[in-house]
């Protein structure tokens, strides 16, 4: 099983994209909903939270982690990878959800963490909505900025939506949130748009439809599960050590550290069937 964790539904968006991309691999989707959300916790509780999870994940018998959530890993992945996992688990790896969004932004691979030579991008705004914690983090304006210094990043926290996206608020409740965001970010842009958008919160895509209808026509939204889901393809294809044996008799389970009665039902407004959950 490959382990997919978010602090609550988020990382559902990310998970059913990599259902879909890769349908014979095994998935275990591991919601701490008990403790979401994460985006106005202390970065020392969010490293903690984030790395009691992924031992759990790994307890399950999960080799490879995909931390389906901006905020665990703009806070916690970096030392989870240098600090913790070398000694503790070696034979392990978890990977976060930054390195595809900053990819595709930048037309830049990873890897070159400066801009191509001779590389020359015309000066473009990309606005980036995230948690509090996210923002304060700068890991999208910092990565963004090493491989593509043209791109001037403008960065907007949005409190309190995923907190209202979790507690199941109306979509109208949501919507008018939304708009507010959209418009502080573009105030700070003397009212011009962005010229593209990034949802930097895997809880995000369940509003997209909102921050779409806030946004001026035509501001293109990157994909943040489409986007991880192609990039996991790829890594699963250089790393085969790290692949489960694809095969028909593949599966998914829920596990949530909340109630799996009320994390269930709020799933199915968002995916239509709902997924079964299990007490982590
Ligand atoms: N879905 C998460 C993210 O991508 C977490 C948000 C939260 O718990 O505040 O940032």
């Amino acid at each position: 099983m490959i382990g997919v964790f978010d602090s609550g539904h988020g990382g559902l968006t990310v998970l059913s994209a990599l259902v879909a991309r890769l349908p014979e691999r095994s998935f275990l989707y591991l919601g701490d909903h008990g403790h979401a959300p994460y985006g106005e916790r202390g970065v020392a509780e969010i490293h903690d939270l984030t790395l009691a999870n992924v031992e759990r994940l790994f307890h399950e018998g999960c080799r490879l982690v995909l931390l389906a959530c901006n905020t665990a890993a703009a806070v916690a992945l970096r030392r989870l990878q240098q600090e913790w996992l070398p000694g503790a688990h070696p034979e392990r790896r978890v990977l976060g959800v930054f390195v595809p969004m900053v990819e595709a932004v930048t037309e830049v691979p990873w890897q070159a963490q400066e801009p191509p030579p001779g590389a020359r991008r015309a000066p473009a705004v990309v606005g980036v909505f995230a948690t509090r914690r996210t923002v304060a983090s700068g890991a999208y304006a910092r990565e963004i900025a090493l491989r593509a210094p043209a791109i001037r990043v403008v960065q907007q926290a949005c409190p309190g939506l995923v907190k209202r996206i979790e507690a199941g608020a109306a979509p109208e409740v949501l919507a008018a949130m939304i708009a507010g965001h959209v418009a502080a970010l573009m105030e700070r842009l003397d009212g011009r748009a962005p010229d593209s958008v990034i949802l930097g919160c895997t809880h995000y895509p369940l509003v997209a439809q909102a921050f779409a209808a806030a946004l001026p026509a035509g501001v293109p939204v990157h994909s943040q599960p489409a986007l991880v889901a192609e990039s996991l393809a790829a890594y699963l294809a250089r790393h085969p050590e790290f692949d489960v044996a694809p095969g028909p008799r593949a599966r998914t389970r829920f596990l949530t550290t909340g109630n799996p009665e009320t994390v269930g039902a709020l799933a199915a407004r968002f995916f239509g069937t709902p997924p079964i959950f299990q007490a982590a």
